[in-house]
């Protein structure tokens, strides 16, 4: 369902994604791995459109969406969290989802919201003010309801298992993986842990100074010589 033709993206002088191809089916849960300023983000910043392609081609259930932009985008079914959670200010929990469900899927539905707030353990925080009155867990939680307040057919999740402790990743993971198998939806997932991407994915890609270096099963890449010298080198200065 999502395609990437041998998408290249320069800022400037630098190439942040370089040629890389790339294909996901519907109902896979796929890791997406690389050093810090790999080029993860800008990737996805690619398939959602808020970054434009310098070269290559993007496509999502067979139709060229390079030129289509965000809103059109999130309609088609490609929803996102964010790699820094982006709570809208002075609105609640659940404001907050209704937007998300005005812009991703063009009108609100309050059972459907309900049942996210739920699945995702909000209920209880519904009311409260997202921006100021979230713990972290909290916060991240937020960021995926969102993103499937836009009722996705591809969720991208940017990070979302950063920063939280092992008992609370685990918890988050669990969340994930339940999350998976309830919407049917395919993920694509940034995270660094070698660990949790195995034990969460079939298949993971990983980038390496732009480059798509290995895509296979975790075992199958995580012992690749190519991967392992960009796992234990230093990535971009
Ligand atoms: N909007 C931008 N303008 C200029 N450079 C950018 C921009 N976004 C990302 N970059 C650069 O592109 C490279 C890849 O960044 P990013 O995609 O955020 O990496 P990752 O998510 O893998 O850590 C980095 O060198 C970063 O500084
Ligand atoms: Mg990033």
């Amino acid at each position: 369902m999502l395609q990437l033709d041998n998408v290249t993206v320069r800022f400037g002088g630098l190439t942040a994604v370089k040629g890389v191809s790339l294909a996901m089916g519907d109902d896979q849960l796929v890791g997406l791995v690389g050093p810090n300023g790999a080029g993860k983000t800008t990737l996805f910043n690619v398939i959602s459109g808020l970054v434009r392609a310098t070269t290559g081609r993007v496509l999502f259930d067979g139709a060229d969406i390079l030129r289509q932009p965000l809103h059109k985008r999130a309609r088609l079914g490609l929803g996102r969290t964010f790699q820094i959670p982006q709570p809208m200010h002075e609105l609640t929990v659940r404001e907050n989802l209704v937007v998300a469900q005005r812009f991703g899927a063009g009108r609100v539905d309050h059972g459907k919201i309900d049942e996210i707030l739920e699945f995702m353990d909000l209920a209880h925080a519904a009311e409260r003010d997202a921006a100021h009155e979230l713990a972290l867990q909290e916060l991240k939680r937020l960021e995926v309801a969102k993103a499937l307040a836009t009722e996705p057919k591809l969720l991208l999740l940017d990070e979302v298992l950063a920063g939280l402790e092992t008992s609370g990743k685990r918890m988050f993971m669990e969340k994930l993986r339940k999350l998976h198998a309830r919407y049917r939806i395919g993920i694509l997932i940034i995270e660094h842990d070698i660990e949790t991407i195995s034990s969460l994915c079939h298949r993971v890609a990983v980038l390496d100074f732009g480059q798509l270096i290995a895509d296979g099963t975790p075992e199958e890449v995580f012992n690749n010589p190519d991967v392992i010298r960009s796992y234990t080198g230093a990535g971009h200065a």
